[in-house]
C-alpha cells in the first residue's frame, strides 16, 4: 500500500457541494446531485465531514442521526487516491465524531460486490446482520451491518 499522504479533516460546508459531487459521480452509480449534497452539508441532523489533503477534498462521510442511532448516507474517496489508507482516516474520524455527538450505535447497508467498502467495515469490526435481497436495482442484495461503538 502506498504511504497515507497528509490528511486533515472538516465539517462538510454548503459550497463544498461541487467537489462532493465530483467523487460522488466517480463513486457510485446513483450519486447525491449538488443540491442533495448542498442540503446534506446544511442539515440539523447530519454528521458531515470531509478529508483534505493539500486544500483539495479528497474524501467524505456523512450520516443522519436520530438520538443515540446513525445511518451512514455515504463514505467516499477519490478515485485516483483510493488504496492509501484514506478510508481509514475517514472511519476513524467518523467513529471519533459518533463518540464526541453521544451516536453509540451505527448501521448502514453496501453492495454485496463492494468488496473494498465491505473490507474497510469489516476492518472496523461492523457486523453483518441482515440481507436486503434485490435491494439495488432489483438485481443486487443490499448486505446490513451495524457496529456499537
Ligand atoms: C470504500 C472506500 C471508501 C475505501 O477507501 P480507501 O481509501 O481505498 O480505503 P483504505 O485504503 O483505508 O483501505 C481500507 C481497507 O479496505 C480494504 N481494501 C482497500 N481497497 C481494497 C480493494 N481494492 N479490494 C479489497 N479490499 C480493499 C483493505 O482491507 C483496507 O485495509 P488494510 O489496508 O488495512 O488491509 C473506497 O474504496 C471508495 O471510495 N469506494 C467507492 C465508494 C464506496 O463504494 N463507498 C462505500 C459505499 S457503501
Amino acid at each position: 500500500m502506498a504511504e497515507t499522504p497528509e490528511i486533515t479533516f472538516r465539517d462538510m460546508q454548503p459550497s463544498d457541494a461541487p467537489a462532493l459531487y465530483q467523487i460522488e459521480c466517480e463513486a457510485f452509480s446513483a450519486p447525491w446531485s449538488i443540491s442533495s449534497l448542498t442540503a446534506l452539508a446544511c442539515a440539523p441532523n447530519a454528521v458531515a465531514r470531509v478529508a483534505l489533503c493539500g486544500g483539495e477534498i479528497v474524501g467524505y462521510y456523512s450520516l443522519y442521526r436520530s438520538f443515540e442511532e446513525g445511518d451512514v448516507n455515504n463514505i467516499a474517496v477519490r478515485s485516483d487516491l483510493r488504496g492509501q489508507g484514506i478510508g481509514t482516516l475517514l472511519m476513524q474520524d467518523m467513529l471519533a465524531a459518533c463518540k464526541q455527538k453521544g451516536i453509540d450505535r451505527l448501521f448502514l447497508e453496501v453492495r454485496a460486490s463492494n468488496a473494498p467498502a465491505i473490507a474497510l467495515y469489516e476492518k472496523f469490526s461492523f457486523k453483518q446482520y441482515s440481507i436486503r435481497k434485490k435491494y439495488y436495482d432489483a438485481t443486487e442484495d443490499a448486505l446490513q451491518y451495524a457496529l456499537l461503538i
